[in-house]
């Protein structure tokens, strides 16, 4: 039987090459092989962003526009955004009941969260629920392969623990076990050498215009080994020359050679960079545009996803109060 995916994104900013690279390129291809709900997830933004939610909507859009402009298709998988699915918070419900706090409080992310994050009042209710309403997301689509980053792993642990919890204490096989799909491809990082992150501001991002893309990228670090023109570079630490492997591979042996031989200088390697850059969005900033033109056209996809996926949750929610409500 064709397994089912499921990811979701959080809707808290423009969509950069990280996203790109990291998300979006897996998500495209499972198309072929999955059946793949995709969903924008606004209550966990909100979850996070309750003292901001008037930027949560428009947010949406702009996530739901860099989908289908980076090759999401409607047409086959299921794009929605999870507040159109009440089921997502009935399944929480139920979910909750039976999950131990102490799971809640010795997840990694949300300690490491609280820690970092001291912009944001996060020490509330749902917060702590996070992963929760994650595991719901995933369990209502009875999704078996679920494309995340590392840094989720420990929710979708907890997502199966809850889901075999669930079975065993209603003696029922309800949810089934899923797994997690990596991202093949290694980590992009920022054009400072940082994380890439939109709070470092330090991303390209899929709708940045030619001009914008050309003056972030003359602000990249490059081989800090590397001061004049006639040193020869190191391009395995540059961080330039990890753009060029992912997003220009054919010229990476013409890089490393220039760089390599002091034939040409980073000012040049940098230009020649932000014009394949500015090339290789512009398909995806083209169709961007051509879809933010059309609201009407936006709210038909999410409204024609949102039935699609709530065939499946209404289902998912029948079998769910049988098993409980038995
Ligand atoms: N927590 C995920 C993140 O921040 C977003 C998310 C919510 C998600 N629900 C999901 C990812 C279900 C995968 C499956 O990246
Ligand atoms: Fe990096 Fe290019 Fe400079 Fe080499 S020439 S150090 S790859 S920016």
């Amino acid at each position: 039987m064709i397994k089912t995916v499921f990811s979701g994104m959080r809707p808290t900013g423009r969509l950069h090459l990280g996203h790109l690279v990291g998300a979006l390129q897996n998500w495209v291809k499972l198309q072929d092989t999955h059946r793949c709900v995709y969903c924008i997830v606004d209550w966990h933004a909100l979850m996070g962003e309750y003292e901001h939610s008037e930027n949560i909507k428009s947010y949406v859009y702009d996530m739901a526009a860099d989908w289908l402009a980076c090759g999401v298709d409607p047409q086959r998988s299921i794009v929605f955004v999870q507040s159109q699915v009440p089921e997502h918070l009935e399944l929480q419900m139920f979910l909750s009941c039976l999950t131990p706090l102490g799971w809640l409080e010795r997840n990694p992310t949300y300690k490491e969260q609280l820690r970092e994050i001291t912009t944001r009042d996060l020490q509330t209710y749902a917060f702590l629920g996070y992963p929760v309403l994650q595991a719901a997301d995933i369990l209502l689509y009875k999704a078996n392969a679920v494309p995340i980053g590392e840094d989720q792993l420990p929710h979708l642990e907890l997502t199966r623990e809850i889901a075999r919890r669930f079975n065993s204490m209603y003696a029922c096989e309800v949810f089934q076990d899923c797994a997690a799909i990596l991202t093949p491809t290694p980590r992009l990082l920022g054009l400072d050498g940082r994380k890439m992150s939109k709070s470092y501001q330090n991303t390209i991002n899929l709708a940045d215009a030619p001009e914008e893309i050309a003056a972030k990228v003359k602000t990249m670090f490059t081989d800090p080994k590397r001061l004049r023109l006639k040193d020869p570079g190191h391009p395995d630490e540059c961080n330039v020359f990890a753009y060029y492997k992912a997003f220009v591979p054919a010229r990476e042996s013409e890089v490393r050679d220039w760089c390599e031989g002091a034939k040409r200088g980073c000012t040049e390697c940098k230009k020649i960079l932000a014009e394949a850059l500015v090339e290789y969005l512009r398909p995806i900033r083209e169709k961007r545009s051509k879809i933010v033109a059309d609201r009407g056209y936006l709210d038909a996809i999410l409204d024609q996803g949102a039935l699609r996926a709530k065939a499946i949750a209404v289902a998912t929610m029948q079998e769910v109060r049988k098993a409980v409500f038995r």
